[in-house]
């Protein structure tokens, strides 16, 4: 039996031996995690181990539990960390079943469970890595680059996705997006890893530069949405409306000016 005394501290240190059991479990918990095991066991990194299990909770169903590719889905060796990227932040994959197409949803992934991932399917295979924002940076561009990030989308892309970007049907029920409101990051991405019925555009094709471009052209067209409507594209009819004010208007002064003097002739 213990004394008045040394119960009443022993009541005082309970806060303080809970909080230290909470450190202990925390510790115990991150020394036996799984990831951090997976990642002794086979030199894996803890962030590619991660994505591995959540890959094969969420992504395993239709890409298998090595992303190898089943009836539902392709494999993904060698797709690149980039398209991951894609298909998760644009909401496309995980796929809720398979279908004719994957359609933007609202996104349910973090950042860091996108990335954990997308680094768990660069270790499969190489293929296009998520680019840095240097790669498809647009701010410095000159009218020139923008000129031709026009004529390179229109050589390229808007045989799919329309002159002005606005997209269009493809043959069996599918149909290449508008790309407004696009992030550059996505835009980057989609021209590197090719979704669906896009052709890929590696480095040889279209380098960094011009990817650069053609998302400059794709966001100035964004400003300037349709050229009826934009101040530029009011030129000729704020013209045309200046013309026939002043002739109409001219026209009447003058009838006025023969008509009072027709009347002051009489
Ligand atoms: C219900 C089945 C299904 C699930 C679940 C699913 N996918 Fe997919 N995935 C597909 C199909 C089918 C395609 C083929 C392309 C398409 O239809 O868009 C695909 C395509 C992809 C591609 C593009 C491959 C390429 O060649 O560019 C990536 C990357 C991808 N999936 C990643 C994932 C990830 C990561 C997850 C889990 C977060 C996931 N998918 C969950 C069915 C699925
Ligand atoms: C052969 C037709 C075709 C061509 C050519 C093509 N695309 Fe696509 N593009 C598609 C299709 C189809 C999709 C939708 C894929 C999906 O939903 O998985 C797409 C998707 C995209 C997306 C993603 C849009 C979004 O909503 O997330 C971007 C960005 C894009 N394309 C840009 C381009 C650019 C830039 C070019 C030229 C360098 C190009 N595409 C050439 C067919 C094409």
């Amino acid at each position: 039996m213990r004394s008045g005394t040394s119960r009443r501290r022993h009541r005082a240190a309970r806060p303080l031996a809970l909080a230290f059991a909470l450190v202990l479990m925390g510790a115990l918990y991150a020394a036996l995690s799984p990831a951090t095991q997976v990642a002794a066991d086979t030199g894996m990194s803890a962030q590619v181990a991660e994505g591995k299990a959540l890959f094969q909770v969420t992504c395993s169903s239709c890409h298998g539990l090595n992303g190898e590719g089943t009836s539902q889905g392709p494999s993904l060796v060698g797709v690149g960390a980039a398209a991951v990227e894609f298909q998760m932040a644009t909401n496309r994959m995980p796929m809720a079943k398979p279908g004719a197409q994957a359609p933007r949803k609202v996104v349910q992934y973090t950042a860091q469970e996108i990335n954990n991932i997308a680094e768990y399917v660069q270790t499969l295979g190489p293929g296009p890595a998520i680019p840095k924002s240097e790669q498809y940076d647009y701010s410095g561009l000159s009218d020139d680059d923008i000129a031709r990030g026009g004529e390179l989308f229109r050589t390229n892309c808007s045989a799919c996705h329309q002159a002005a970007g606005n997209g269009g049907a493809l043959p069996n029920g599918k149909y290449a997006p508008a790309l407004q409101g696009v992030e550059p990051l996505h835009i980057y991405e989609a021209i590197r890893t090719g979704p669906q019925q896009m052709p890929v555009f590696s480095a040889g094709a279209i380098p960094d530069e011009d990817v650069a471009s053609i998302i400059g052209y794709l966001k100035g067209m964004e400003e300037q949405p349709s050229a009826g409507f934009s101040l530029g594209g009011l030129g000729p009819v704020t013209e045309g409306f200046a013309a026939w004010v002043l002739g109409i208007g001219g026209l009447a002064l003058v009838a006025t000016w023969i008509a009072s003097r027709g009347a002051r002739a009489k």
